[in-house]
């Protein structure tokens, strides 16, 4: 039989195309039996398989070893859902007779239950596994939040160790107190209502054995086992206490009733945080403390002075009455870190338009004056004048004075931004000029200021480049005792 040209050639494809099938089948294996899928990196199972990880993991390698880079990543992804698939299976085992398995291979159906089934159960793995990640990281949020460890403070024996309540002492200057004496050893109990004052101010704190936080309104009596108190509980700044003037006056008032009367049940001795307002805009300077003062009655501030003025004459009512042991602070001007961000006192108020490269704003002049006392000196000074026996008003403040526009002056160059000093109307009833004369501390109590103007600034300045630049409550209030070297806080 003669075959043409062309008919050769068809039967040598065909030959060819044969030969080819019968190899590809022998090294491959039954493309029915699953290994087409794995090239695409999908499961592949066999019922009567003895270990479907050690089969896929040989069928695998020889798969790669054909495979470009993009279906080698396909295929190791495809191998690590096979080993978990291949745990899942092992523990199925353990829970079903043999038998099943046997017969699930010779019925489609039940194969197609198994496997749905399977792809479920390894769904619910990997959402739980998802969950157990996620509360994980929520742990370690919170245990973040927990000072693990305090700062080291004093061991005081019980005979030495005083209780000391501090009303307002969430705010600036209480929560610098709380650090001085906690770091002493005292027991230190704040009540506050929150009003101006945080609990971020003082959480470095939270948890301690010698620490408690009330949140109380000191408008209502209080009624606790205390050796001292320290009354700082009203606004400060004035538009925080011109904001509810009732108020202040309330606190003020029925605030240091309620603090009298209990420095006068349980034997305390008391510290009123009276203020350099209740000598008003004064007409001696600088100002000693036997000056009385030149006070607007009816102003826009007078909830405050005379608030502070009322304070004063009760305290010396239940000393004389009572027999309360009390002592009076005049407290000047005072700046430093924990200040409000928005308290519109001179310092903060500059230091924030400086960092952010706004005008810098004075009201008035410029020309009128300020002495600024750094808040270490004043916590020295409070605690020195409880401790003393001297018990009349005693002014605690720096008496170094500076222009407004000095002040402005000295913050822009700090800082090192470019900002205008621009000046706006003077407020009503601003004093002109408020130095304190500090004979007085000096000679009874030993006391004046140390701190310089250059550093006190560079701290609060610090302060508030890191509040500015926070950006969520995780970020926390980290204390370093500053007489100590750095300590191992979290
Ligand atoms: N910072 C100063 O320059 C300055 C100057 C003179 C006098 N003082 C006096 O020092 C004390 C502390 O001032 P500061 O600068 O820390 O002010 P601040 O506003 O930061 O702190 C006052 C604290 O008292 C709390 N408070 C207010 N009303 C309260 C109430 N009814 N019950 C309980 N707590 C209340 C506030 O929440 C806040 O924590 C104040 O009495 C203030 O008059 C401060």
């Amino acid at each position: 039989m003669v075959f043409s040209k062309r008919k050769m050639k068809q039967f040598l494809v065909f030959g060819v195309t044969i030969f080819l099938v019968v190899c590809f089948y022998k090294s491959w294996g039954n493309p029915m039996n699953g290994l087409g899928p794995a090239q695409y990196g999908e499961e592949v199972f066999t019922d009567d398989e003895p270990d479907n990880s050690v089969l896929h993991q040989d069928r695998t390698v020889d798969t790669k070893r054909q495979a470009g880079p993009q279906e080698r990543s396909v295929l190791a992804t495809a191998d690590r859902t096979i080993n978990l698939r291949g745990v899942f299976e092992s523990r199925e085992e353990q829970r079903e007779p043999p038998v099943s398995k046997h017969l699930r291979s010779n019925d489609v159906g039940l194969a197609d239950d198994f496997d749905g089934e399977h792809e479920s159960r390894l769904n619910e793995l990997h959402e739980a596994k998802r969950q157990i990640l996620e509360l994980e990281r929520k742990i370690q949020e919170l245990e973040g939040r927990i000072p693990r460890k305090y700062p080291d403070v004093t061991f005081l024996n019980y005979k030495n160790r005083k209780r000391i309540l501090i009303t307002g002492g969430a705010g600036f200057v209480g929560s610098h107190l709380v650090d001085y004496l906690m770091m002493q050893g005292h027991e230190v109990i704040v009540a506050d209502n929150f009003f101006t004052g945080r609990k971020r101010n003082v959480e470095h704190w939270l948890g301690h054995e010698n620490f408690e936080l009330i949140h109380h309104d000191i408008v209502n009596p209080l009624f606790i086992e205390v050796d001292e108190i320290y009354h700082l509980a009203s606004p400060a700044s004035p538009p925080h206490y011109m904001y509810n003037p009732v108020k202040t006056i309330k606190t003020n008032t029925l605030g240091t009733i309620n603090v009298l009367g209990l420095a006068k049940r349980v034997g305390a001795k008391v510290l009123i945080a009276s203020t350099s307002e209740v000598y008003g805009d004064p007409d001696v300077h600088p100002q000693p403390e036997t000056y009385w003062g030149h006070v607007n009655p009816i102003g826009p501030r007078a909830c405050y002075d005379e608030g502070k003025r009322v304070s004063e004459t009760l305290s010396y009512a239940y000393a004389k009455q009572e027999k309360v042991n009390v002592r009076v602070a005049r407290i000047f001007n005072t700046y430093g870190p924990r200040m409000h961000m928005n308290d519109g006192r001179v310092v903060s108020n500059f230091i924030i338009q400086a960092l952010q490269n706004q005008s810098i704003t004075i009201y008035g002049s410029g020309k009128q004056t300020r002495s600024f006392q750094y808040v270490s000196d004043l916590v020295d000074g409070l605690v020195a004048l409880m401790a003393s026996n001297y018990t009349q008003p005693v002014n605690l403040g720096n008496p170094v004075e500076r222009t407004i526009q000095d002040f402005a002056e000295i913050i822009r160059d700090l800082v090192g931004c470019k900002s205008q000093i621009i000046e706006l109307p003077a407020v009503e009833d601003d004093p002109q000029r408020r130095k304190p004369d500090i004979s007085r501390a000096k000679k009874e109590i030993h006391w004046e200021p140390r701190v310089p103007l250059q550093e006190g600034l560079m701290k609060t300045i610090d302060y508030f480049r890191k509040e500015l630049a926070r950006s969520n409550h995780s970020q926390r209030n980290i204390f370093v005792p500053e007489t100590t070297e750095y300590r191992n806080l979290v």
